[in-house]
């Protein structure tokens, strides 16, 4: 049934009418929180990316930090598993300027795709009336594809701040020295990813707004395993997940490269965080703040499988057109390789959630609604290794 609301909207010239309904989707978010504390510890940032989108206006953006930098001038060895991951992370140094950047790279080249096809299926797409033929198929995977992996970059040069931020505040030595060398990893995946962007694909994406409200919640909230908790287990673990889908399915040799050398450095980011936060979430806070923290991680969760539907890839190719953010919605959602792709995402994710500590009885039954209860029992990151992480991909591809 029409509302008036739908009435007024439904008048409006396209590209008014997307923005009305981007902006009744933020107010959706904000609905749909469960968690009191969780809203207002994220409403500032969504304000800032999801109603005045403040990643895309600008090349530059301010975030105001406030968390403690913590010095020891004892310079203690506290925690013999952080010490193992800094040395193993010492000898995985790799130089991303080695990477065969001579690869020719055809993003239109039907025989080595850098993304499956089936992103943007052509049926989904006919039976939603929006019209795309088999000429247009190549390009709009090239659109997707170079679309995630911007998300990627923009990810990445959060983890480089993020990493910063988290080698300061940590209260472990080992931390620290370890944190050093993640800080040197995010830096070369900032590197290598920007490079293939716009030496090889030619195209970049500005940050999703959803995104971008992650990153800014973590890096302005002052407490330390909140930012350990966004970045290390939420954002890299989603990463994870998502280089493994790309690495499984791409055709492209020198991303397939690319991809192998990030996945095993950021098994050894995800593993970190599991570490430092397993003992002070169940030891170190009250029931109440981890309640908090297992709500925040819940809630993060979905925000980013409900609300990750490629919304610049559709304003490129639909805005002001009769093509409504709804039905794009839809053939993201009705394509098979979009599924797999948010479907993969969450494989190392939750099985982390769980080893931390947050993944209580209280909080199970959400994500198994949510469908997330497939990952319930996955292997969390300190049972497997990076370079087990790529044989295991390579196995299942073969
Ligand atoms: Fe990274
Ligand atoms: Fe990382």
């Amino acid at each position: 049934m029409n509302t008036p609301l739908d009435s007024i909207r439904n008048i409006l010239p396209g590209h008014l009418k997307n923005r009305v309904d981007g902006l009744m989707e933020a107010a959706d978010i904000f609905a749909s929180m469960k968690s009191p504390s969780v809203m207002r510890a994220i409403a500032p940032s969504a304000v800032r990316g999801l109603l005045f989108s403040v990643g895309k206006r600008s090349d530059t953006t301010d975030m105001p930090a406030a968390h403690a930098a913590h010095f020891n001038w004892a310079y203690p060895h506290d925690h013999p598993e952080m010490h193992a991951l800094y040395e193993r992370a010492k000898r995985g140094q790799w130089n991303g300027s080695d990477l065969p950047w001579h690869t020719p790279v055809d993003p239109l080249n039907p025989d080595l795709p850098i993304a499956p096809l089936d992103l943007i299926d052509l049926n989904a797409a006919t039976a939603l009336g929006i019209r795309l033929d088999s000429k247009d198929q190549p390009r709009m995977v090239h659109s997707m594809s170079s679309w995630m992996l911007s998300q990627f970059l923009h990810g990445e040069q959060g983890a480089l701040l993020a990493a910063a931020q988290v080698t300061e505040s940590v209260s472990f030595f080992d931390g620290k020295l370890y944190g050093s060398t993640q800080v040197m990893d995010e830096g070369r995946h900032v590197e290598v990813f920007h490079r293939y962007l716009t030496e090889k694909l030619g195209k970049m994406y500005h940050i999703n707004d959803n995104l971008f409200v992650i990153i800014d919640a973590l890096m302005t909230d002052s407490r330390w395993d909140l930012k350990f908790l966004g970045m290390q287990i939420m954002v890299e673990g989603l990463a994870l997940g998502a280089f493994g889908f790309l690495y499984q399915s791409t055709k492209e040799p020198l991303l397939k490269e690319l991809l192998k050398y990030v996945i095993q450095d950021e098994a050894r980011h995800v593993h970190y965080g599991v570490l430092a936060l397993k003992e002070h979430i169940n030891y170190g806070i009250s029931k109440s703040e981890r309640n908090e923290r297992e709500d925040w991680a819940y809630e993060v969760a979905l925000l980013m499988r409900n609300r990750f539907m490629a919304y610049e890839v559709y304003e490129e190719w639909f805005d002001g057109t009769s093509v409504s953010r709804d039905q794009w919605r839809q053939l993201i959602m009705n394509s098979p390789g979009m599924q797999r792709f948010r479907k993969t995402m969450f494989t190392r994710l939750v099985p982390n959630i769980r080893e931390i500590g947050l993944l209580s009885d209280r909080i199970r039954p959400h994500y198994e609604k949510a469908g997330l209860g497939i990952y319930f029992s996955g292997q969390a990151a300190p049972e497997v290794s990076g370079e087990q992480m790529v044989q295991e991909l390579d196995h299942e591809a073969a």
